[in-house]
């Protein structure tokens, strides 16, 4: 017998809900009659109480600290798998066997690539233009080159689409680098695996071979396996809201980009770092945090709080550890930035205005210090999260176009503007 929720209001009236259940966490009231049989909506902006949709790609637990893709504990994946494993398992649901991991990094090495014509796109940005707004444009471009992959109801387009995806973004965030640096495009090394061909794309120049470093390479794979999916965060529901509607994947991937961009989501690693050299010392810390805590100052400690995990997040303790790993591995344990966010954390953990609220760091308060010491420049961390986060993008955007019960994206609102008037002639207003 399904559990039922029963709404009262008003003089007696009463409307029954069914609670659907998931495979584990917090059941769900089902709402989609509501409207029909109350003639109200729901009032929740920022969603803070609303699921939007069902999926099985991701789940987080943020009282616990838990983060599973597809059932798989994100520190079992972050130390057995590679990036493109991880990534077949958040495409397909499960772990691929040998043959299907050779067959996978096949495919994706068929694609990475690519066309020649999109190599001029470039040319239209400023040299200094953010490399955000360079994805943006350029992924959104993609649905001009590839013709043959954007039938949505094709289940052989929307694989070849989200192959291309993965293949490219790491070739067109190189090239947003390059052309930033004045440095020719790489083309692809495809045996290099995925990551040491990004590094490659970012550091080799036609005049000097690049030898990736297997312990830079491991980091910058683990960075790209935390940020590959997170459930129904912003930009993941953009792509969803965007795709809900039949437009392109290539398209909704750019919308992804574009909310990705934002301070308080993807840009926040760059924003930590910035936040860290405006900091610049040890000894000015007490102040900011003093400043932080001002509601009147607007500062925010970067890297710090959660809409979800309102515990440590699982992904920032396997960042603090590749942040070790790296640092030692460059002889930069003295480094001054790193210094200060261990000192910074420690103030914060203990400070009574973050732990009544629950804010601990999140992922983004050390991947910034691990990219700057990879060599990523600061603009390009939220392009590197982009680049990651396309695996989960693009699993969420084909979830949900292979789901019966789809439908598109439209929630309603409470209106609080003028009621009906007349239009008074100019003359007279
Ligand atoms: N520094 C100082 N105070 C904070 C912070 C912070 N980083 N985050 C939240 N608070 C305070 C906030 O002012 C509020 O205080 P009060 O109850 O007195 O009004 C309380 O904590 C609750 O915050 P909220 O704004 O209601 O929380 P939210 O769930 O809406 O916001 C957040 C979540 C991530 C947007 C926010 O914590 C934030 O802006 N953090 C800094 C930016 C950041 O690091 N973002 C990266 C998120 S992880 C990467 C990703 O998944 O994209």
């Amino acid at each position: 017998m399904t559990d039922k929720a029963t709404l009262t209001w008003g003089a007696g009236k009463s409307a029954e809900f069914p609670i659907l259940k998931g495979t584990i966490g917090p059941d769900v009231i089902d709402i989609r009659t509501l409207y029909a049989n109350t003639g109200m909506f729901t009032y929740d902006p920022g969603y803070m109480s609303t699921g939007s949709t069902k999926s099985a790609i991701t789940y987080i637990d943020g009282d616990k600290g838990i983060l599973l893709y597809r059932g798989y504990p994100i520190e079992q994946l972050a130390v057995q798998c590679d990036f493109l494993e991880v990534s077949y398992l958040i495409k397909h649901g499960e772990l691929p066997t040998k043959t299907q991991y050779e067959d996978w990094v096949g495919r994706v090495k068929r694609h990475t690539m690519v066309h020649d014509q999109l190599t001029r796109f470039f040319n239209g940005f400023r040299r200094d233009a953010h490399p955000m707004a360079v994805l943006v444009g350029v992924v959104g471009a993609l649905s001009a080159f590839y013709h043959d992959s954007l039938d949505i109801n094709n289940p052989e387009h929307r694989i070849i689409a989200a192959i291309r995806l993965i293949a490219k973004l790491p070739t067109i965030v190189a090239m947003a680098y390059k052309y930033n640096m004045g440095q020719p495009f790489m083309y692809p090394r495809n045996e290099l695996s995925y990551s040491a061909n990004f590094m490659h794309m970012m550091f080799a120049t036609p005049c000097e071979t690049y030898v990736p470093n297997p312990v830079l390479v491991r980091a910058l794979d683990r960075i790209l396996i935390l940020h590959a999916d997170h459930e129904q965060n912003a930009s993941t529901s953009t792509v969803r809201l965007s795709g809900s509607s039949g437009a392109n994947p290539f398209a909704c991937i750019a919308a992804g980009i574009a909310c990705l961009w934002g301070p308080a989501h993807g840009g926040a690693n760059e924003a930590a770092l910035a936040m860290l050299e405006q900091i610049g010392d040890a000894s000015k810390i007490p102040e900011f945090i003093a400043k932080v805590k001002d509601k009147n100052s607007g500062a925010k400690l970067m890297g710090f709080g959660h809409r979800v995990y309102k515990n440590y997040d699982p992904r920032a303790k396997l960042m603090r550890e590749t942040c070790h790993e790296v640092l030692a591995e460059l002889g930069l344990q003295n480094d001054r930035l790193f210094k200060l966010a261990l000192a910074l954390e420690k103030i914060a953990l203990e400070d009574d205005y973050f732990v009544s609220r629950k804010l601990y760091p999140n992922v983004d308060f050390y991947s910034g210090i691990v990219q700057r010491a990879l060599g990523i420049p600061t603009n390009l961390f939220t392009g590197i999260f982009a680049l990651a986060r396309t695996v989960g993008w693009i699993a969420q955007w084909n979830e949900m176009i292979a789901d019966p019960e789809q439908k598109i994206g439209r929630p309603r609102q409470l209106y609080t503007g003028p009621t009906t008037r007349e239009v008074v002639p100019m003359d007279k207003r």
